[in-house]
């Protein structure tokens, strides 16, 4: 059985082939972290919110106890929607095409897009609906 580490080219080559490996996971990870900062950072341009104050007005307004909302624990209702995948979807409660101020639109006055709609007014105001919408879009 030959000495593979013993022998000087062969060692070469292994450690080229870590070195590489280990370049491309750096890249990797590099990537995923750079994506994740690139759609917050996207998504507070987009609405002038501030997804960090969402959490708590989630709660404080109730929509956890109506929506399954990604990171956000204890939200599991079930009378609307899961508030998920908002970059990738077309129409908003199905009426209104999805962009930022529309979103806001919705959360704000959801009884004044859709009358029929059993999502309430809730009383949340316009710079915390932005701050819900930031939250939405990036995750
Ligand atoms: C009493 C339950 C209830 C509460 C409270 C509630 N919602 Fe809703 N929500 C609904 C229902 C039902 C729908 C579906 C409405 C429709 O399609 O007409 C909906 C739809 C939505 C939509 C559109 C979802 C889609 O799939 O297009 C968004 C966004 C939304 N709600 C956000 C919120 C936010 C943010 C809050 C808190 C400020 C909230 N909701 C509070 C019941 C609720």
């Amino acid at each position: 059985m030959p000495d593979v580490l013993g022998n000087p080219s062969l060692r070469k080559v292994l450690l080229v082939g870590a070195g590489i490996l280990a370049g491309v996971a750096t890249f990797v990870v590099a990537d995923v972290l750079h994506d994740n900062h690139t759609k917050a950072t996207t998504a507070m341009a987009l609405t002038t919110g501030d997804a960090a104050r969402a959490p708590a007005i989630f709660r404080r307004y109730g929509c956890s106890g109506c929506h399954a909302i990604p990171g956000i624990p204890g939200a599991d209702g079930v009378v609307g929607a899961p508030l998920s995948d908002f970059t990738r979807r077309v129409y908003i409660a199905g009426v209104l095409k999805n962009n930022s101020d529309n979103l806001v639109t919705w959360i704000v006055s959801p009884q004044q897009v859709s009358p029929q709609s059993a999502m309430p007014d809730t009383g949340i105001s316009p710079q915390e609906a932005k701050d819900l919408a930031a939250y939405l879009y990036a995750h």
